[in-house]
């Protein structure tokens, strides 16, 4: 099939081919699922695209629009789509059964290549998703510890367990002058968590300490991301991660670096890039090579609440699917093709992006920026400085400029995601992301033209 992106994708016309066969599905779905899909966060109005199929960085719809492919299904498909070795994997597996009621070898082989990647990965056990790992590791903690309550970064995103989701989207009317707020996400969260859950703002070594001790006793577990996607995708300081890590050392809490996304930094994940020796790792996304998985990992004496020698787990932790062998063999397949020179040029590609892309947004005159780090980056519509939740937080007329950029670069044939963020993924070219660059600087300029003609 030809498309417009056998040329170079910076001369590309914008999209012209229907959409009609995705409408129609949308229609269809509406009528059997809520909202018409399973995942929120795959919605867009008036409807997602459908995918029909995928090859390297490409998404071709079923509409025949070809999309380059800058969300990697939220950062996990870091080979890009249909990557060969673990199609193979997957065939090969699949054709000696699915999955057992009992463990197979591949599981013990992904298990041992994981945890050669980082001395802290002193064991591992896998579950279903990123979300399982976080309340696996949590129930770890809490076992451990014998304490019931977390703290987390305030706005940071660490899957769909209750407590995790406290303060998710915690609004400029909620934070006053004080600690961060507690605020519940879905509707119908019992107070009860709130109660349980700390919040601690990102960067502000000061702040943190003081939350961590009043709360000291009571906390098992301090979650932390370091470069966490909505907190702004900004780094965390090291002066914050030395602060954090001294305190609940100190303070006897177990520090989780949830590595779930940003894993994908390099060969032995995020925590070295900081000289951070965290007590549990959580993985997910790359790990799966595109199929559901999540993993805990860490310190061997926490761990130990999930062995079930001793006659009953303090944490009993199964799951039907858990580590069936068509996931680990997939895993194990996208893990071995990432060595240290595929990171060191995905890395590079990334250095190459963000520089693309500010030049571009500086070119289209625009206040706006670019953050992110590896592989990964975020274009913000407004240029203040960047480095916690409330600072990266949209005011309403950022959030709409982003709700016609985010279509309107569909339209151009890139998919990010609606906040503007994304993933590289291996089968990149520097001609993908100088594309992408060039057409963000277009979709701002076009962005200022329409406003100004409104
Ligand atoms: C940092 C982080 N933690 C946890 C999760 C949850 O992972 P999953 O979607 O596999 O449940 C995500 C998902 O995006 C994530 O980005």
């Amino acid at each position: 099939m030809s498309s417009k992106f056998d040329a170079t994708p910076a001369a590309a016309p914008l999209r012209r081919n229907s959409t009609a066969r995705s409408q129609a599905l949308f229609e269809r779905a509406l009528e059997v699922m809520p909202g018409g899909s399973t995942r929120a966060t795959i919605f867009m109005h008036p409807h997602p695209p459908y995918a029909a199929h995928g090859q390297g960085s490409r998404i071709v719809d079923v509409d025949g629009n070809v999309i380059v492919d800058f969300t990697n299904n939220f950062f996990s498909a870091i080979h890009g789509h249909a990557n060969p070795a673990i199609v193979a994997a997957v065939a090969e597996t699949a054709a000696r059964g699915i999955s057992f009621g009992l463990p197979t070898e591949v599981e013990v082989d992904l298990a041992e290549h994981i945890c050669a990647r980082a001395p802290a990965l002193e064991t591992i056990r896998f579950s279903n998703s990123g979300s399982e790992a976080v309340l696996s590791a949590i129930k770890a903690a809490r076992a451990y510890t014998g304490r019931p309550a977390i703290a987390k970064i305030e706005g940071a995103y660490h899957g769909s367990y209750d407590h995790v989701e406290v303060s998710l989207d915690s609004r400029p009317g909620d934070w006053g002058d004080g600690a961060p707020a507690g605020t519940k996400y879905a509707r119908g969260t019992p107070d009860a968590v709130l109660g349980d859950t700390v919040v601690i703002p990102f960067n502000d070594p000061v702040a943190a300490v003081r939350l961590l001790e009043a709360h000291g006793d009571r906390l098992a577990a301090l979650l932390i991301d370091p470069l966490p996607s909505r907190v702004g995708l900004v780094p965390a300081s090291r002066e914050f991660v030395a602060a954090i890590r001294e305190t609940t050392r100190r303070l006897g809490i177990v520090l989780v670096v949830d590595e779930i996304i940003c894993f994908r930094l390099s060969h032995a994940g995020a925590h070295p890039l900081w000289d951070l020796e965290p007590d549990l790792v959580t993985l997910g996304k790359i790990i799966g090579g595109g199929l559901p998985i999540g993993a805990v990992a860490g310190r061997r004496d926490i761990m130990a609440m999930f062995d079930v020698r001793p006659g009953k787990a303090a944490v009993p932790h199964g799951g039907t699917f858990t580590a069936n062998p068509v996931t680990m063999a997939a895993g194990l397949a996208s893990l071995r093709q990432l060595d240290a020179a595929a990171y060191d040029r995905l890395n590079g590609l990334g250095d190459r992006l963000r520089r693309g892309l500010a030049d571009a947004i500086g070119r289209a005159g625009m206040p706006a920026q670019v953050t992110g780090m590896g592989s990964m980056f975020r274009i913000h519509p407004h240029d203040r400085p960047v480095s916690d939740y409330r600072s990266s937080y949209p005011t309403d007329a950022e959030k709409a400029l982003m709700a016609r950029l985010h279509p309107w670069l569909l339209e151009a044939g890139y998919l990010l995601t609606p906040n503007l963020s994304g993933a590289l993924s291996t089968p990149m070219t520097e001609a993908d992301v100088d594309g992408l660059a060039e057409t963000v600087g277009e979709g701002f300029a076009w962005a200022a033209r329409d406003r100004a003609a409104a």
